[in-house]
């Protein structure tokens, strides 16, 4: 009897706590986090689901993905991290702070790292992806209290995201009212025979206090004359690249060059 009536109490016990918790904790993307039963829980919480975003720099091959490290995380939290497509098996990505270990790719591709904060993110890499293939991925964080996942599916289609041209550079043509600009495609693209870039062309200027901006139409060559461009002006130049065909984003844009013509 006393057994019965002390399993019975510890029971409801349970699962009171159990559903106090879970009503509380629903997240914004509806993943549930897991809550175990145990003591010591009052003052301190599982995880919140990581805020994964995910991109291509190298298309078809490889994807990174990366997030945020929660600010004032009281107890440590570790991250696991998979993918699958379906019927296959699921792979593991090992994520990394990347103030840790160098990045597999410069450092532009990692939205919102400016350097300032060490410690700031996790990264992971997705290798050996397959072309217009749906996988799913499940990043789930980890801590002595519980845990809680991101789910997420994509085809590596949806996520490209070039890195910026690099070497960009801006000539005054010697006796013309015309601007050279070379640049190299972005190192991280692995193969641009089988998946070529294309890139565009923004410059500024400001006349009279008045900004002026014109992006050029995408084009497959790595250099561009930019002509008809005004005396004593000064332009300022950026590049980004893109996919080929069209596939998910631009790059961000390279950084300006700025080039004052010539008075004559
Ligand atoms: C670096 O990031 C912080 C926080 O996002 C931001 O406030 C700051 O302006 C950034 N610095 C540069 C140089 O981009
Ligand atoms: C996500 O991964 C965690 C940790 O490996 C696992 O416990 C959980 O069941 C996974 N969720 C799904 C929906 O696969
Ligand atoms: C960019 O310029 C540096 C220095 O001139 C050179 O070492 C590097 O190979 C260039 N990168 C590319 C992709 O052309």
């Amino acid at each position: 009897m006393y057994v019965q009536h002390c399993v019975c109490v510890l029971f409801w016990l349970c699962v009171c706590a159990v559903v106090t918790l879970l009503s509380g904790e629903l997240s914004s993307d509806g993943t549930v986090p897991t809550v175990p039963s145990g003591e010591n829980r009052a003052e301190r919480d599982p995880p919140s689901p990581p805020e994964v975003r995910c991109w291509s720099p190298s298309y078809p091959f490889k994807a990174l993905c990366s997030w945020p490290e929660p600010p004032q995380t009281q107890l440590p939290i570790q991250y696991i991290a998979t993918y699958s497509m379906k019927g296959g098996e699921i792979q593991q990505c090992h994520p990394y702070p990347t103030s840790v270990h160098p990045l597999p790719s410069p450092e532009s591709s990692l939205p919102g790292v400016n350097g300032s904060s060490p410690w700031a993110r996790w990264l992971c890499v997705l290798k050996g992806l397959k072309l217009y293939t749906s996988y799913k991925l499940n990043i789930t964080g980890v801590n002595r209290m519980g845990s809680a996942s991101h789910l997420q599916a994509f085809t590596v289609e949806d996520i490209v995201k070039p890195d910026p041209p690099v070497n960009v550079t801006v000539q005054v043509v010697p006796g013309k009212l015309s601007l050279l600009v070379k640049w190299a495609p972005p190192p991280s693209w692995s193969d641009r025979t089988l998946f070529p870039l294309k890139y565009q062309i923004r410059y500024h200027w400001d006349n009279k206090g008045t900004p002026h901006e014109i992006t050029l139409d995408p084009f497959e060559d790595t250099k561009k004359v930019l002509p008809r461009l005004s005396p004593g002006r000064s332009y300022l130049v950026q590049v980004c690249s893109m996919e080929l065909m069209g596939l998910g984003q631009s790059s961000d844009w390279s950084l300006p060059v700025t080039v004052t013509m010539p008075a004559h």
